[in-house]
Formats: C-alpha cells, sequence, structure tokens
C-alpha cells in the first residue's frame, strides 16, 4: 500500500497496490456488462436520481480504493435501500468467509433484496428496521436517536452508510456512530458519505445543491419545505461526532457536490475502529 498525508483534511490517504486495482477494473467491466444482475424497475427506485447500475458499479470501487474493502469482509449496510450497493457487491465478496447485511425502514426495497438477492447470495440478508424518518418512514415507531440495530457487537469489518447521513438530523447521526461503534470489530471501518459544508463551498457558483442556513445549529439544508431532503453540516461536525463514539477517522476525501473535481458527488469519511478496543 502507497499512503500520503493530506493537508487540506488532515488525512492519511493509502492506495491499493496495483495488481489488486488492475483485478478490481477487470471485476468492475464484468459487472458493467452483466446483464443478468437484478435490478428493479426504473419506477420501484426510490433512493435517487441517476443510473441504478452505475451508481451502484461506482461504489464498489470507492469501497476498495477509497475505504480499504477486501473480499473476506462482513459487511454491514446501513440504509440499504433497494440494493443498489448490495448487486455489485455480490460479485466481488467471497461467498465462503464474507457476508452482507443490509437494514432499510422501507419495507418494499427489503422486500426486493430478499426476492432478487438473497435468493441467489444467501450470504446476502436484508432486515428492516421501522425507524422513523419524516420522507422514507413517517409512521416509524423507533425514533432514530434510539436506535439499536439487531446484531450482536463487534460482528463486521465493513459498515457503510451511503447517502444516509445526507437526510439524517446530528442526533441521529451521532446514534449510529455510537451503534458503528459497537458493531465493528477492532480495526473495521466505516464508509460514509455526508455533505460537510465549509465557508468557501458555499460561494462556488458551480456548487449544488445550494445549501441555505438549516434551522438547528451547524446544519445546512436544500430545501426549507423538506429539510432532510438533502442535509449537511458545518466542516468538523460529522467528524467531531464519528470521533466522540471512539473512531478515528483515517481518510476523508472532498466530494464534487461543492464544484471541484472528485470521482465522487458526495463527501466520504472512513474511520477506524482502534484495534485495541473490543
Ligand atoms: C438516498 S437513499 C440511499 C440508499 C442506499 N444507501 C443507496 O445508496 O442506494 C437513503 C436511504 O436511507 C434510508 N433511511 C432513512 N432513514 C433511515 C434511518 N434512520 N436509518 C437507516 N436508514 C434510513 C432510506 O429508507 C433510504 O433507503
Amino acid at each position: 500500500m502507497n499512503a500520503h498525508f493530506d493537508a487540506r483534511t488532515g488525512t492519511q490517504e493509502v492506495t491499493p497496490p496495483a495488481d489488486d486495482m488492475s483485478q478490481l477494473a477487470e471485476l468492475m467491466q464484468k459487472i458493467a456488462q452483466d446483464d443478468s444482475l437484478p435490478a428493479p424497475a426504473p419506477e420501484s427506485v426510490f433512493v435517487g436520481d441517476g443510473d441504478y447500475r452505475a451508481i451502484g458499479l461506482e461504489y464498489l470501487g470507492h469501497y476498495v480504493n477509497i475505504g480499504g474493502l477486501k473480499p473476506t469482509d462482513r459487511v454491514l449496510d446501513i440504509g440499504c435501500g433497494i440494493g443498489r450497493m448490495a448487486v455489485p457487491l455480490t460479485q466481488y465478496l467471497d461467498p465462503d468467509t464474507a457476508f452482507y447485511e443490509g437494514v432499510d425502514p422501507v419495507n418494499e426495497g427489503i422486500e426486493w433484496c430478499v426476492q432478487n438477492i438473497t435468493s441467489d447470495h444467501p450470504h446476502f440478508r436484508f432486515c428492516r428496521v421501522d425507524v422513523a424518518h419524516e420522507l422514507y418512514n413517517p409512521g416509524g415507531m423507533i425514533p432514530g436517536r434510539e436506535i439499536v440495530l439487531p446484531f450482536a457487537g463487534a460482528k463486521f469489518d465493513f459498515i457503510t452508510m451511503v447517502s444516509v447521513a445526507t437526510h439524517l438530523p446530528a442526533d441521529e447521526i451521532a446514534a449510529y456512530a455510537r451503534e458503528v461503534m459497537r458493531l465493528l470489530a477492532p480495526g473495521g471501518r466505516l464508509f460514509l458519505t455526508a455533505f460537510l459544508v465549509a465557508p468557501e463551498d458555499l460561494d462556488r457558483a458551480n456548487a449544488r445543491p445550494r445549501f441555505l442556513k438549516g434551522k438547528d445549529a451547524g446544519s445546512w439544508i436544500a430545501d426549507p419545505a423538506a429539510p432532510l431532503g438533502a442535509i449537511g453540516f458545518d466542516a468538523g461536525l460529522v467528524e467531531s461526532l464519528v470521533r466522540r463514539a471512539g473512531l478515528d477517522i483515517s481518510r476523508i476525501s472532498l466530494g464534487h457536490w461543492r464544484g471541484i473535481e472528485s470521482s465522487h458527488y458526495q463527501d466520504i469519511i472512513i474511520a477506524v475502529k482502534p484495534e485495541d478496543i473490543a
């Protein structure tokens, strides 16, 4: 692995060896051409605009190249939606050693995943959690800040939250950071996307969304009529919630939402559970 220090984010960047990268590129090309992989009907995709297959494949690349995902990892996908991240992972994770658990409050997404993914890949499992969300699950019984996921501690090597913290208030992100700390094995990694909003990001004409100050301290929202449609936070705030839970931040990769060059749209935080904590 090659490593270099990023002065802007104050984190260490690690690049996988060239052999691993060319193997991954080959696999990604194969996945891109494989029309037999399941995809929901476009009208059932409730996880945002854009190409379902292309975005899932893009994130497989980020998981490996930015998050250090390995084929043997035991993966938890918090807010797994309708399997956009899971489908390409079925081609990457080793069925003999790895497994994947996905949780989400939207029943239709979980049902589609069970019928179309678990059926062929029994080491991919999905479970509905009835956590309340004003847009995704308005009648949910569990308040997000009290979330406890139905898994034993230290069970996972890699936990992903893609485009989930961009829809949650800060106290719910904090609750998930505590759950992630409980659920990761020592040395395990969190891959979390967010909008980390610095003053200079608001000034760039090509930044999207155009954030407005939110009601809660340190929050930035795109649409006052639906504050959790897209929510960002003052740079440093999400990072401090993650650190307060006990995780170490190993990398922050800034996204092109702010109008800079980047391989990904949202910001990516990689955090690690210290090796000496069980
Ligand atoms: C924009 S979608 C992203 C889905 C998936 N991660 C992907 O990228 O395809 C946001 C997801 O977060 C889920 N969600 C909303 N509130 C949640 C919560 N409190 N805990 C877990 N997931 C939640 C939604 O149901 C939805 O599937």
